[in-house]
């Protein structure tokens, strides 16, 4: 019996670039790319052959493709692959008018969005709160999407590093997007330089 051959990450980014090419939607961009991680996802050996960790450590972020041709909304969508620490997570956060894909190659992580919520008797003339809409655990293999405006956090609860593979529909470094504070109301506007 001959084996499947390897979807290599070469014709995955091509995979990629053709979501981008033939669906000008953000959903529909982000359920097609999401497809294409999926089955990436399926072999992660080819995304750790490529980043060559040591077997401890090697946390920190690896840029693996950036595309100078598609993105959303302007060009420059990435690939990249975010090695976590146990415990490491972050604060809600959007991703501006851009969206993002997140798939783990390895380990585990814990999603959570969330989204303003204001009184029912009054959803005009009062304040809004930021609350926990849900959380879901993304096991080896999974793949989750957050559309333009789409608040969430990320928690690496593996005991050992996590191997998160993301998909920025815009190399976010540099873009203006905002950050929350936990169940208050107040945020900030921030670009990230990594
Ligand atoms: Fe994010």
């Amino acid at each position: 019996m001959t084996q499947a051959a390897t979807y290599t990450l070469e014709q995955f980014y091509g995979d990629l670039r053709g979501v981008f090419a033939s669906v000008s939607d953000p959903l529909g961009r982000a359920e097609g790319i999401r497809e294409h991680v999926r089955r990436l996802l399926k072999n992660p050996e080819v995304l750790e052959e490529r980043l060559d960790l040591p077997e401890d450590g090697g946390f920190g972020r690896v840029d693996l493709y950036v595309d100078e041709e598609y993105g959303h909304p302007n060009p420059g969508f990435l690939v990249m692959c975010s090695v976590q620490r146990p415990e490491q997570s972050n604060i809600p956060h959007d991703h501006g008018a851009s969206w993002v894909v997140y798939g783990v190659g390895r380990g585990t992580i814990e999603q959570r969005k969330y989204r303003w919520i204001y009184p029912e008797d009054n959803v005009f003339d009062s304040s809004p709160e930021l609350q926990e809409l849900g959380r879901y655990t993304q096991n080896e293999g999974d793949v989750a999407y957050f559309l333009p405006g789409e608040i969430h956090t990320t928690h690496n609860v593996n005991d050992g590093r996590s191997l998160v593979l993301r998909i920025e529909a815009q190399d976010l470094r540099n873009v203006w997007r905002h950050q929350y504070e936990f169940g208050g109301k107040s945020g900030r506007a921030y670009q990230s330089s990594t």
